[in-house]
């Protein structure tokens, strides 16, 4: 069974891979073919809502915002799949659950105005990461975007942006989406990126997912 598909699975089938455990059901005993699944997690468009300056914290949503609770963490690994990166820098930003971020001004990347549901953080002595927020609500591509022009208006699936950076790795810009999501096959970035969709799974507290990301060598 392909972890990606289990809800609450520990680990994302990239790091799941090289683990050398049971793929399609048959072991997977070769380290070079564990090696050769073992791979950056794959950057993606920075997109138009990034805004630079986001405060440092991981509860991006207090008790107040509206929408179901989701919980993400992970592991940001080096690019053996296995050795943990403390201290990388991750900034995260989203839509609230009507699918609107806190400004509306396609590219206005040094907006001053008040950061909501961003946030920057580093991860822990183990590469560890968490966030508490809420779904992110989708929202269409808007219209007459320079480059995005025959994109307008198609609805995008529900995603948190990630940008991921530390001073020995490649930085990744990239966006998180949700098994299920019905807009994931028409998107031309979810699409394009199937290792960053993962399976939520939930408890009494709302819904869980566990994305692990894997950072390029820099030298
Ligand atoms: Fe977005």
């Amino acid at each position: 069974m392909d972890k990606r598909q289990r809800p609450g699975a520990g680990l994302t089938r990239r790091h799941f891979l090289y683990g050398g455990a049971v793929l399609g059901g048959g072991l997977l005993a070769a380290p070079a073919l564990a090696q050769q699944l073992c791979r950056p997690t794959t950057g993606d468009i920075l997109g138009p809502y990034y805004r630079f300056g986001a405060p440092f914290l991981a509860q991006l949503a207090g008790p107040e915002e509206a929408g179901e609770r989701l919980v993400v963490s992970g592991t940001v690994l080096s690019a053996d799949c296995r050795t943990p990166i403390a201290n990388a820098l991750i900034e995260v930003w989203q839509a609230n659950g009507a699918g609107l971020y806190d400004t509306q001004t396609p590219g206005n990347y040094t907006d001053k105005g008040r950061f909501h549901l961003r946030g920057m953080l580093y991860t822990d002595a183990q590469g560890r990461y968490r966030i508490e927020t809420v779904m992110p609500g989708r929202y269409p591509v808007p219209p007459n975007l320079p480059g995005l022009e025959q994109y307008g208006g198609i609805t995008r699936p529900a995603h948190i942006h990630f940008r991921v950076m530390e001073a020995l790795h490649v930085p990744v810009t990239l966006q998180l989406y949700f098994a299920g999501d019905p807009h994931i096959a028409e998107d031309p970035w979810a699409s394009q990126h199937p290792d960053n969709v993962i399976a939520l799974g939930a408890d009494g507290q709302g819904r869980r997912g566990t994305f692990d990301i894997v950072l390029a060598r820099g030298f």
